[in-house]
């Protein structure tokens, strides 16, 4: 399974007698591109214009998850024409020093009430499910006119919740990613394309 072991927060355990410290500049250049800049550009155009024909007329909020979502975001705004506003939540996925507590829990919420519009959760990565399912309960309590899930990548053969995206870039199998948003141990997250993290990459500091 290409994952780091002990994920947690994005961030590997200590523990590995192995484990070296490395300084995370550059290092990406050697970790394998899985979608160059120019393949998420074009997804992200083609998802922009599907949503421009679904709301055409209409207006919608994207609430984009932090921090993972904020780049694909500020793309994916810029692809669509139709009225739109944005909006922003955080939450925790993970407990400490476990891989998938269970347990999400919202950090940053809503800024603006969601009641009657046309709500677009932004997300990185759809992975187990719990995330989503729990921002898709939270938000329904909340009486939008419509709501609907946009992830740029999606793990299918990761999932313990039954959810699907309405907008999806690419399926990926079981491989832990960096770049474009996304981290490990809250680096590579400017990376600009997409690359798949080698799972004996030692421990950051
Ligand atoms: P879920 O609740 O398991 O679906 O978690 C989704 C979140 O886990 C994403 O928004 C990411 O923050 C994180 N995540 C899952 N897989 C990866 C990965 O391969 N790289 C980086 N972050 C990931």
């Amino acid at each position: 399974m290409l994952y780091p072991k002990d994920r947690g927060s994005n961030k590997r355990e200590s523990g590995s007698a192995s484990r070296r410290k490395v300084s995370p500049s550059a290092i990406h250049n050697d970790f394998p591109v899985l979608f160059s800049e120019r393949q998420i550009a074009e997804r992200t155009a083609e998802i922009g214009r599907q949503i421009d024909a679904d709301y055409a007329g209409k207006s919608v909020v994207l609430v984009g998850v932090l921090k993972g979502a904020a780049i694909f975001l500020s793309d994916l705004a810029r692809a669509i024409t139709v009225d739109c506003t944005f909006d922003f939540v955080a939450v925790s996925s993970y407990g400490k020093g476990q891989r998938t507590s269970g347990a999400v829990k919202l950090i940053k919420d809503l800024d603006q009430p969601i009641e009657g519009k046309n709500i677009i959760i932004v997300e990185d990565i759809l992975d187990t499910g719990l995330t989503l399912c729990f921002l898709r309960s939270l938000f329904e309590q909340h009486k939008p006119g419509s709501l609907r899930v946009a992830a740029l990548l999606d793990k299918p053969s990761r999932r313990l919740e039954k959810i699907e995206a309405d907008y999806v870039g690419f399926k990926i199998p079981n491989h832990f990613v960096v770049g474009y948003g996304m981290d490990y141990a809250e680096r590579f997250r400017n990376v600009a394309d997409i690359r798949l993290m080698p799972p004996d990459y030692p421990e950051l500091h």
